[in-house]
């Protein structure tokens, strides 16, 4: 696997596979990859000839009391990964190739409406910085297909909107999320964790298949949501946000709503911030 870290080496790459005929599948990260970003990779892999990866910590998307400074980089490791699923180029650029003109000076996009809830109203700007890194990586790499985890399911849904928005030339493909096997969603951020907060992480997940249950029995989803916040304020954690939507539009659901609808936790376990989601269906 190669790796490279400017726009005219990964343009060259690109440009002899595309001579070829060969299609492009597109994996973006912020690296420190876990066995999640590896099932992106592997579906990538089997939809197109070549597989690109990026590894790039954003600082765009990060609010100014958050985890920019500390965010674990790794990148011989992320190498390694890589190369072991069989990826064909990591772009791994530095933040003048992203942005040339510096960070606070960029082109900043903005994706209305969807990035004003949830996610978007706890971490302002967030989701500017992820549709603004994410449209200049598809600029740079010109995928065929990029693909992202259903564990950031706003973010999957901003871009989404972004692309189709945009005519934007590529297809958006979503992955599962990958959990431990006590349902803890894999995150760069549970290293974060002590080994206390790690055995009670878990209840986030939990909680996620408890609203499932309640709502399959005909509990009104506001009553969902309010037992949920309390069990887990009950059991140490501090959430932001305990919601039932729309799975499309993440809008509020019409009265008595039963299908197309996925709940999404945002929560504070001492200093760890951790979110996950699922999708009723
Ligand atoms: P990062 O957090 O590194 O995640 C990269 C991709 O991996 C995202 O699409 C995310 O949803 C997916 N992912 C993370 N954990 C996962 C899990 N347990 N199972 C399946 N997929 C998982 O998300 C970002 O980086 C950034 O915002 C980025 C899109 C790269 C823009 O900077």
């Amino acid at each position: 696997m190669q790796t490279v870290q400017d726009a005219p080496a990964l343009r060259a790459a690109i440009r002899g596979w595309r001579a070829n005929g060969q299609t492009v599948g597109f994996v973006p990260t912020m690296g420190n990859l876990h066995a999640g970003h590896q099932s992106l990779i592997k579906l990538a892999r089997a939809r197109t000839d070549r597989v690109v990866a990026s590894v790039f910590v954003n600082p765009t998307q990060f609010g100014p009391n958050e985890d920019f400074e500390r965010y674990p980089r790794t990148l011989a490791q992320d190498q390694a990964a890589l190369a072991e699923q069989d990826c064909d180029l990591l772009f791994a650029p530095d933040v003048a190739t992203i942005y040339p003109f510096g960070a606070e000076h960029s082109v900043s996009l903005r994706v209305p409406q969807i990035t004003s809830m949830l996610e978007g109203a706890h971490r302002p700007g967030h989701f500017d910085g992820v549709a603004t890194v994410v449209c200049k990586l598809f600029n740079l790499v010109q995928p065929d297909v990029a693909v992202f985890g259903q564990k950031d399911y706003q973010q999957l849904k901003v871009i989404e909107r972004m692309v189709r928005d945009l005519s934007l030339p590529v297809k958006v493909m979503a992955a599962a999320t990958l959990r431990a096997d006590d349902g803890l969603a894999l995150s760069s951020r549970n290293q974060y964790l002590s080994a206390a907060e790690r055995e009670r992480a878990p209840l986030i997940h939990d909680t996620l298949l408890k609203m499932r249950e309640l709502l399959d029995k005909g509990h009104p989803w506001q009553v969902i949501e309010q037992t949920a916040a309390a069990r887990l304020l009950r059991a140490g954690f501090v959430p932001d946000y305990v919601a039932i939507r729309c799975a499309d539009d993440l809008a509020g659901p019409a009265e008595g709503q039963r299908e197309g609808l996925v709940a999404l936790i945002a929560a504070r376990l001492g200093n760890t911030r951790l979110i996950d989601n699922l999708l009723f269906d």
